[in-house]
């Protein structure tokens, strides 16, 4: 790969020290960052090059012995400026001059509020422009990452593809989605696609109902003042969840190429059966976390957290059902769910197989559900396929058995690697796993309406529920034919991938 420089906007945030740098690090380890690439944090912190690096240290978790830390740590640099400054621009770009590198991929870790200003002062500086050969192949080229949230409803999120799409054209710009970036992820593509089996059972007459559930054990941590304006939809369903359900649900593309890939994604989205206002309270369950009991440990309430509102109506929890309009999936119920301080960690998709037409068998105690194939992206990341045997010995009983596979059996997996996947991704110009523009709006559009119920406070409940639950027991009625959500471990202090069975 050629060297490039990277420069990231909110150089001196928390993502860029927690996430990024680690990232980089991780892709210079693994010989994915050229040798002589540059990394500049840019930010209004009066950081000296030295200062910057020590903070960048103390953020991230590094093996401080690891003797390649201390060449990456050398590539590093700091810029200070004003992101709203034009003439700071001109600086920043005789610094990237100075470089001798031809390459940038700027990267746009600041709040949003900065998405519309930083490509723009980026074109005024002539930063925005791919130099170009005698022949017309590029020779420096510019790229664009933007981090998530992109957009904060339908319009703001247009207003930000018009803004960065004056800039910059769709190639060169980068929407990332870090679930997109991990590899049980991409691994329901290769199950989908790269075997015979699944695809002829993999619609409406086999499948009853999917289940996709990404929770987290922790609260907001220290995000308070950023995650009160947002909340679980924007923070994790528009992006994350739906992204699970497309692959899921997508059509076969007929390559995997970033258009090919890309429009079936986007077909999908075009395809969620806009859910009518009226059925809203009765598809979509929110709640929010009180005090409750973790482990014998008490933990606080939602309002009662740093940067929280005390009255807040934010959601910390989001479960609703989502139907698909067409061919493959009609009357196909996929619920998703997301919520912070649930029991665990996990991140996992149930697919429940219709049952077989005639029962011919008894079972000795409860009979066993149908056939389940259990996506397990994290922790633990696997698959599991649960299907019927004969119980040994007199009679003709049946029970419920796993076929399993484990992930790690393939090589080392690093849950961790998703940004530094993604990163590489991008420094090679390849935006198969970023989302496009049209799959940012077509989301939002799905969601606008739902989005316009929260906003008036009344029409969707918010429901309580203490730390450490799985959620307002309101969710479970969201859930057709007496059917309940699947938690992913009975036993909680075992997070193996079979604590279920
Ligand atoms: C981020 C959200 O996008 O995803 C966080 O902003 C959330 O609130 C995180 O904690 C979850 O990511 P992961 O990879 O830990 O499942």
């Amino acid at each position: 790969m050629e060297n490039q420089v990277i420069i990231i906007f909110g150089g001196s945030g928390d993502l860029t020290g927690r996430k990024l740098m680690p990232a980089l690090f991780n892709l210079y380890k693994s010989d994915g960052l050229s040798l002589d690439s540059v990394i500049i944090g840019v930010g209004r912190t009066p950081y000296t090059k030295e200062k910057y690096r020590e903070y960048l240290l103390s953020k991230g978790d590094y093996e401080l012995t690891d003797d390649k830390l201390k060449s990456f740590v050398e590539k590093i640099d700091y810029f200070q400026m004003d992101l709203s400054n034009e003439n700071d621009y001109k600086q920043l770009k005789k610094k990237l001059l100075a470089t001798g590198i031809k390459n940038y991929l700027f990267y746009l870790a600041t709040p949003p509020s900065m998405y519309g200003i930083i490509p723009a002062n980026l074109k005024r500086a002539e930063l925005n422009r791919e130099e170009k050969g005698e022949s017309g192949e590029v020779i420096g080229s510019r790229r664009v990452i933007v981090e998530k949230p992109f957009g904060y409803d339908l319009e703001s999120a247009v207003e930000m593809n018009r803004a960065i799409g004056e800039v910059f054209p769709e190639k060169q710009i980068f929407r990332i989605d870090h679930y997109l970036g991990k590899e049980t992820v991409q691994n329901i593509l290769a199950l989908r696609f790269a075997n015979t089996i699944f695809e002829p059972i993999w619609n409406r007459h086999y499948i009853e109902r999917v289940e996709i559930t990404a929770v987290e054990n922790m609260g907001i941590e220290s995000r308070g003042g950023f995650y009160d304006g947002i909340g679980a939809l924007r923070d994790m369903v528009q992006n994350h969840l739906i992204q699970l359900l497309a692959l899921i649900a997508m059509e076969p593309p007929i390559y995997f190429g970033e258009q090919e890939f890309r429009d079936e994604v986007v077909k999908v989205y075009k395809s969620l059966n806009q859910i009518p206002k009226e059925n809203i309270p009765s598809q979509v369950v929110r709640g929010q976390y009180i005090s409750g009991e973790k482990r014998g440990i008490v933990a606080a309430a939602y309002r009662e957290e740093r940067g929280v509102n005390p009255d807040s109506s934010t959601e910390t929890f989001l479960a609703m059902k989502v139907n698909i309009a067409n061919w493959r999936w009609e009357g196909v119920p996929f619920y998703i769910r997301t919520g912070k301080q649930m029991p665990t960690k996990v991140t996992e998709i149930v697919i429940h197989f219709r049952q077989t037409p005639h029962r011919l068998f008894s079972c000795r105690e409860e009979c066993p559900e149908q056939n389940q194939l259990i996506i397990r992206i994290q922790p633990d990341e696997g698959m599991v396929l649960k299907y019927d045997m004969k119980i040994p010995g007199s009679g003709f009983n049946v029970t419920q058995v796993p076929m399993d596979f484990t992930y790690s059996k393939l090589g080392a997996v690093n849950a961790d690697d998703a940004y530094s996947r993604l990163i590489e991704e991008a420094l090679s110009g390849d935006n198969t796993l970023f989302t496009r523009s049209d799959a940012v709006e077509a989301s939002w559009r799905y969601f606008a309406p739902i989005l316009e119920c929260f906003g008036n406070g009344t029409s969707i409940p918010l429901y309580g529920y203490p730390a450490g639950s799985w959620g307002p027991l309101e969710s479970e009625t969201i859930i057709e034919n007496g059917h309940k959500w699947t938690n992913p471990c009975k036993n909680l202090t075992n997070t193996n991938l079979y604590c279920e069975l």
